[in-house]
């Protein structure tokens, strides 16, 4: 659990130091964005497209990714490309990784930014795995297995290559550490922890995944492949799609909501700024600024073993 500063400072951030002026150019780079359809994936792709970068908005939905990419050619003149990706099946993930690799051979920038926020308890993955967990921690692992060789070819010939994956400040509140595995499937233990802990423990085990992967990467002296992890900031955005409507909710969120402009913030500098590539294998909070993630979160061992799980989930899929 986070001291009563952290939680304030995460609630109420300082006046953002950075701003998406300081992005610098990219023309050349290439980028995909899960969840680029709408809120702060598709307000990332804005930026990324406005400074020459070729961006893979990659979403679940032909038709609203095709909207969105109608949108930002209104705003940016810039044409982003769709890539199909359903993180809810780890089947699908493989195909989407697939297409991406034999059209581009280069990959610059990976932003793991999809993510679903307590969805009934009755729904799991494709393959049985709770929802939130398959979608916002082990959809992801997977798909950045496969785009590895991309990113460590592409690292040969800059200074770095970049995967930004997005937690949440609600990984501080996970009850649960060390997580019980029993929960990441569909068990009644499962069911007695709920969603919004299952939702917890999901941001809480990305933290894990991303720290351990940075260790993983730096150990390769072959390439270059740097990873931060982060809470984009209470923002917002449809993320809250399946709270009910309450008036105290409404006034709460009117409170300690900003808008996407801010939820931009700390993805565009992780993914962008020469800078950030100093916090490799570290967590940033809002508003780009440098955190400290729930400690249990950095137990070596229990990343080792999160980490030996979703290998042994994936393995059929890579
Ligand atoms: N908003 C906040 O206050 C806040 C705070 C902390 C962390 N975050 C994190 O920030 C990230 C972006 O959230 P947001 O606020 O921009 O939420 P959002 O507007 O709801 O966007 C979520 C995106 O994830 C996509 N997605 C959901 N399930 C998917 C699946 N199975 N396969 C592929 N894509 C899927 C959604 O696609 P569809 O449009 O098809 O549903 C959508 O594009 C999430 O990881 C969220 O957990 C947000």
């Amino acid at each position: 659990m986070a001291s009563v500063g952290t939680i304030l400072s995460q609630l109420f951030p300082p006046k953002p130091r950075w701003s998406v002026d300081n992005i610098p150019d990219l023309t050349g780079k290439v980028a995909i964005v899960t969840g680029g359809n709408v809120g702060i994936g598709k307000a990332t792709c804005k930026h990324l497209l406005l400074k020459g970068c070729t961006v893979w908005l990659a979403a679940r939905s032909k038709a609203k990714a095709e909207e969105a990419i109608a949108e930002l050619k209104q705003e940016t003149g810039q044409e982003a490309l769709f890539l199909a990706l359903d993180l809810n099946d780890l089947r699908a993930i493989k195909e989407s990784a697939e297409n991406f690799k034999n059209q581009s051979t280069a990959l610059h920038i990976l932003i793991c930014n999809a993510g679903v926020m307590v969805p009934p308890i009755e729904q799991l993955t494709s393959q049985g795995y709770d929802l939130q967990f398959g979608v916002n921690a082990l959809g992801h692992f997977l798909l950045i297995q496969h785009l590895l060789p991309s990113l460590k070819t592409t690292s040969s010939s800059v200074s770095e290559t970049r995967i930004v994956w997005v937690s949440s400040s609600v990984q501080y509140y996970f009850r649960g550490p060390p997580v019980n595995y029993d929960n990441l499937t569909d068990t009644p233990s499962r069911k007695r922890l709920g969603t919004q802990q299952l939702y917890c423990q999901s941001k809480f085990i990305t933290v894990m995944l991303g720290y351990h992967l940075a260790k993983v990467l730096a150990e390769d002296q072959s390439s270059n492949v740097i990873c931060i992890v982060l809470d984009p900031g209470n923002i917002k955005t449809d993320l809250q799609r399946y709270h009910s409507p309450s008036l105290l909710r409404s006034i709460m969120n009117s409170v300690i909501l900003y808008p996407v402009s801010k939820g931009v913030l700390s993805q565009l500098y992780a993914a962008t700024d020469p800078a950030a590539a100093q916090y490799n294998g570290k967590y940033l909070r809002p508003w780009a600024r440098l955190g400290e993630p729930h400690f249990k979160t950095k137990d070596e061992a229990e990343q080792q073993k999160m980490w030996d799980y979703c290998m042994g989930s994936i393995r059929e899929y890579e």
